[in-house]
């Protein structure tokens, strides 16, 4: 197969190294791609929402499948612009079609779409500015902390939480007021719920499915979960509270009907399944739905599948998932990202990078990396995503820790906690 993958981060460098380890692999392109990717496969300078030089190359390069990594070139549409060209109709676009991706593109969508199909979340109901004040009512019959999502896609920024109702009512006047510019014309406000946060990963051909490995991530930048949303400062896998049990309510309460959901909506969707859940004491509840891999948790999601990801694709393309071998690693992993001093408000690029080359013990996928006069430099806030795999979390998190003692840049930043909430779990 001759593969053409989208985006550049730390997660497409995992998914270009799981890919090159595939049987049924002929060439591997990656657009942009990072200078991480560029070992494994060869980066072609092409914009991620380009869908027209996109066509041009694929019609070129005889590209059977296009694997989509973030989510914005499927919630701009490019599942859909391939199925209408009948050029490019056979080449596989793995991801959500257009109306698929509102499950992460809307959030108002999203809740409607569970509530439709009985699937659990957290109760809501969504406001514009022309009922404002059926907003301040919603609210009033609520307990604090109150959460407030702008409906579109706000960068990871929509999400605001007020601990009392005057702020809630401010924060709610501020959104409808364009906050978060059009994508706060709408505005959900839901219950808060309580409990433990866990990522899960289904890949759907949109009649059968897979559960990949679950992971947990750690979204502020400091220690003991202290200071500013990020991207994701590290990941485990497996997390502890996903026993059998857990995964079991899982599939058949939430996996199930969304799939169900998807088809009685004639929804196309063939790809991943992005479920953010809250476990709250043993029961799921969806907080929200993404329609991609999560980052960095496909660095430690992937290096635990032993399976073929592109024969695992190939069943999602044909519809023939169910007939497709997978299977998950006992080991644990972990990756501890290595961030610019200063993420996630300003911070320095150009910086250079030394000493991945000693590193023996863990895997180093680049997400902020570029290439200037032969030398490797940041580029980006998040600049690279270490993964250890080891029989334990400890160990795996000695090796992550002792890799990240070999590389150097300056000002370079890390969580020292991660999975430090999973040694400490209590049941
Ligand atoms: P989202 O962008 O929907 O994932 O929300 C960002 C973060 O806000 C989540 O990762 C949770 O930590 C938190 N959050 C969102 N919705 C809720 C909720 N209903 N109850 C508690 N926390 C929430
Ligand atoms: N790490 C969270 C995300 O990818 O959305």
């Amino acid at each position: 197969m001759n593969v053409l993958l989208l985006g550049s981060g730390g997660r497409e460098h995992a998914f270009a190294w799981k890919i090159a380890q595939s049987k049924k692999l002929k060439k591997l392109y990656i657009a942009p791609g990072n200078p991480g990717t560029a070992i494994l496969g060869e980066n072609v300078n092409i914009g991620i929402n380009d869908f027209e030089e996109i066509r041009k190359f694929c019609v070129e390069k005889k590209i059977n499948m296009v694997i989509v990594g973030p989510e914005e070139p499927l919630v701009n549409g490019i599942f859909d612009f391939f199925v209408n060209i009948e050029q490019i109709k056979n080449i596989a676009v793995i991801g959500a079609s257009k109306t698929g991706a509102m499950l992460e593109g809307s959030k108002d969508f999203a809740k409607e779409f569970m509530q439709k199909h009985n699937i659990p979340t957290a109760r809501y109901k969504t406001f514009t500015l022309a009922n404002i004040n059926k907003g301040f009512e919603f609210l009033e019959t609520l307990r604090a902390p109150y959460v407030l999502k702008a409906d579109g896609l706000a960068a990871g920024k929509g999400v605001v939480i007020c601990e009392n109702i005057n702020n809630a009512k401010a924060t709610l006047t501020e959104m409808l007021n364009g906050k978060f510019g059009a994508a706060s014309q709408k505005v959900v406000i839901e219950e808060f719920l309580n409990g433990i946060e866990v990522s899960m990963f289904v890949l759907t051909d949109g009649i059968s499915y897979k559960l990949l490995p679950e992971a947990k991530d750690y979204k502020r930048i400091g220690d003991c979960d202290k200071g500013a949303n990020t991207g994701g400062m590290g990941a485990v896998s497996p997390v502890c509270f996903v026993d059998d049990e857990f995964k079991q309510k899982v599939c058949s309460r939430i996996i199930e009907p969304t799939i169900a959901g998807l088809q009685a909506e004639k929804i196309n969707y063939q790809g991943f399944i992005f479920l953010g859940l809250m476990n709250n004491c043993g029961e799921p509840y969806v907080i929200e739905y993404n329609i991609r891999m999560g980052d960095p948790e496909t660095e430690v999601v992937f290096p635990r599948i032993d399976a073929d990801l592109l024969d695992l694709l190939e069943g999602v393309a044909t519809k023939t998932l169910n007939s497709r071998k997978n299977k998950t690693h006992d080991e644990t992993a972990v990756t501890v990202i290595c961030a610019s001093g200063g993420y996630p408000d300003s911070y320095k690029k150009g910086i250079e990078i030394s000493g991945i080359e000693n590193v023996d013990e863990s895997m180093v996928f680049q997400a902020g990396t570029t290439i200037c006069n032969d030398k490797l430099q940041t580029s980006g806030g998040r600049v690279l995503a270490v993964t250890s795999l080891a029989d334990t979390i400890e160990n795996a998190l000695k090796k992550s820790y002792e890799s990240i003692a070999k590389i150097k840049f300056q000002d370079m930043y890390f969580r020292k906690d991660i999975g430090q909430d999973i040694l400490n779990y209590k049941k």
